[in-house]
C-alpha cells in the first residue's frame, strides 16, 4: 500500500482524546495503516506564519506535520473567503456571502504557501488525499510543481447546483483548477451530479464513461463517497462507564418523560431557530406533550469572528427563553440549551437517553450526529431520527422520518408521530439504518476512496 498524505486545514489529534469528532478518529486509523503524514494548519496566528518552522508530532510510521499562519492568512484565507465566500455559496446562502477579491488573494496564497511547504516531504510512492473547501486548488498549487503523484479531493459539504455557484465570481477558474485531481469525491449523489453538470455546461466538457472527464489525456472521476463513521466504535462508546453514568443521570431526571436531541456547532446551516419554532409548535399543536416532552439542544459556538454566527447566538438565546417562559412549568423546562460540548462517551449516553434524534439542518454535507444516534442507540428499544432532507444523510438513511425543515408544521407532526411510533416499528427502522451505517462505515469510506483513486491512475 502507498504512503498516505493528508492534507486538511484542521488537522489530528493523533491520539484519541475523546472529545475529537469521528471522522478525525477514522482517518488516524487509515494513516496508521498505510504510513504516512497529516499535513494542514497548527490552529496557531504567528508572525512568520507560513514561513516558520514546521511542527511535528507523532512517530515515525505516522506524523503530523503542521504550519502556522500570519493574522492576514487567517482573515482573509479561513475567516475571510473559506467561512464568508465559500461556506454560505456552498450551502446556498448567496444572501450571506461576501465576494472581496482581497480574500480571495489570501486564499490562493495560503493554498500555494502550503502546497510549497508539503511539496519537500512528497515521496514518488505516496497517494494525497485533500479534504474540504479550504483547499479547493491545492492539488493544481501541486501539479504546477511537478507533482504526478496521485491526488484526491473530498469535499465535505455540499457542492450547489450550477445555477448557485455561477454566483461565485470565480468558480469557473476554481472548478477548472480543480480537474487537476484524480479523483473528487463527493457527499451525494446530487453533490456530484452538480459537479458534473457545472463541468458539462459551464466549462463545456463532455462526461464520460463512470462519472469521468479526460482533461488533458488524464481520466478525472467525480462520484459520491457517502461518508461513514466508526460505527462499531461509536456503539461500544455507547456502554462505557462514563456513557452509562451519563444515560442514567438524564434518565433519572427525565423520570419517564420523552428527550428530544439536538447536537450541532452554532451555525445558520444548522436551521436552529427553526428547530426551535418546530419545537414550539409541537407543544402548540399538540398539548398533550406539555410537561411530558422536552428538548435538549447541544451547540457549541464556532467562527464567532463573524457577524453571521454571533447573530444567530443571539437569536438562539432569545427563542429559547421566550419558549421556555412561555410553557415552563415547576418541574419541567421544554428547551434546554447548552453551548458546553461533551467527550464523545458523554454524548454517546447522552444519545441513548434520548428517545428523538432531529437533525433539521437547512443544507448539510452528511451530518453525522444521526449516524452517531443510530450507532448509541438500544437495539431493543431504540429511538428515532427526524431527518432534514436537505441533510446529505437523507439519502442513505431512508428509514428515518425525512422533514422538510423550513415547515414548522411538518416538523411537529413528524415530531408527534415518532413520539407515539410503536416500539415495532421503532426495531424496524432502526435495524435497518444500522446495519447499512455497520456496513457502509469510515473504513468503508476511506478504502473506497483511496481504490478509486488507485484505480484512476491505472
Ligand atoms: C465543517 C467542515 C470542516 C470544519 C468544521 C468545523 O464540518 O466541513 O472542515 O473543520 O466544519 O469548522 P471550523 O471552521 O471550526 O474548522
Amino acid at each position: 500500500m502507498s504512503r498516505l498524505i493528508v492534507v486538511s486545514n484542521r488537522v489530528g489529534p493523533l491520539k484519541d482524546t475523546g472529545r475529537a469528532g469521528g471522522l478525525a478518529v477514522a482517518l488516524v486509523d487509515t494513516l496508521t495503516a498505510t504510513g504516512g503524514i497529516w499535513f494542514g494548519w497548527s490552529g496557531e496566528v504567528s508572525e512568520e506564519g507560513t514561513f516558520g518552522n514546521l511542527k511535528r508530532e507523532g512517530n515515525r510510521k505516522v506524523s503530523l506535520v503542521t504550519l502556522d499562519m500570519t493574522q492576514a492568512d487567517h482573515d482573509e484565507f479561513y475567516v475571510g473567503f473559506a467561512n464568508e465566500s465559500l461556506w454560505p455559496v456552498l450551502h446556498y446562502r448567496l444572501d450571506l456571502a461576501a465576494f472581496d477579491r482581497r480574500l480571495e488573494e489570501g486564499y490562493r496564497r495560503v493554498n500555494a504557501r502550503f502546497a510549497a511547504r508539503l511539496r519537500p516531504l512528497i515521496e514518488p510512492g505516496d497517494t494525497i488525499w485533500v479534504h474540504d473547501y479550504h483547499f479547493f486548488p491545492f492539488g493544481a498549487e501541486l501539479r504546477a510543481m511537478e507533482v504526478n503523484n496521485p491526488i484526491g479531493f473530498f469535499l465535505h459539504i455540499p457542492f450547489p447546483p450550477p445555477e448557485v455557484l455561477a454566483a461565485l465570481p470565480s468558480a469557473a477558474t476554481m472548478v477548472r483548477r480543480m480537474l487537476a485531481y484524480d479523483v473528487i469525491g463527493f457527499q451525494t449523489t446530487r453533490d456530484a451530479a452538480n459537479f458534473r453538470r457545472f463541468v458539462t455546461e459551464e466549462l463545456d466538457l463532455v462526461e464520460g464513461a463512470d462519472e469521468s472527464f479526460l482533461v488533458d489525456g488524464r481520466k478525472v472521476v467525480a462520484r459520491a463517497f457517502p461518508i461513514g463513521i466508526d460505527a462499531a466504535g461509536f456503539a461500544r462508546q455507547a456502554t462505557t462507564v462514563e456513557a452509562r453514568r451519563q444515560t442514567h443521570r438524564l434518565e433519572k431526571l427525565l423520570a419517564g418523560r420523552q428527550q428530544i436531541i439536538g447536537v450541532d456547532r452554532i451555525d445558520y446551516s444548522k436551521g436552529l431557530p427553526q428547530r426551535f419554532r418546530a419545537f414550539e409548535r409541537l407543544l402548540e399543536d399538540y398539548p398533550e406533550n406539555r410537561g411530558h416532552v422536552s428538548l435538549m439542544q447541544v451547540a457549541p459556538p464556532s467562527r464567532s469572528e463573524l457577524d453571521a454566527y454571533a447573530d444567530i447566538r443571539s437569536e438562539l438565546e432569545e427563542l429559547a427563553g421566550n419558549i421556555n417562559g412561555r410553557f415552563a412549568d415547576l418541574d419541567w423546562t421544554p428547551i434546554r440549551y447548552m453551548t458546553r460540548g461533551f467527550t464523545r462517551r458523554s454524548l454517546a449516553g447522552i444519545y441513548r437517553a434520548s428517545r428523538i434524534a432531529l437533525v433539521t439542518p437547512l443544507r448539510d454535507g452528511m451530518n453525522l450526529v444521526a449516524k452517531e444516534f443510530v450507532a448509541a442507540q438500544r437495539a431493543e428499544d431504540p429511538g428515532v431520527v427526524v431527518l432534514s432532507r436537505f441533510a446529505g444523510a437523507a439519502e442513505t438513511m431512508r428509514e428515518a422520518l425525512i422533514v422538510n425543515p423550513y415547515s414548522a408544521e411538518g416538523v411537529a407532526a413528524s415530531l408527534q408521530t415518532a413520539l407515539n411510533m410503536p416500539l415495532d416499528e421503532r426495531r424496524d427502522r432502526w435495524q435497518a439504518m444500522f446495519d447499512r451505517i455497520c456496513e457502509n462505515d469510515a473504513a468503508a469510506w476511506s478504502r473506497a476512496f483511496l481504490d478509486t483513486l488507485a484505480a484512476a491512475r491505472r
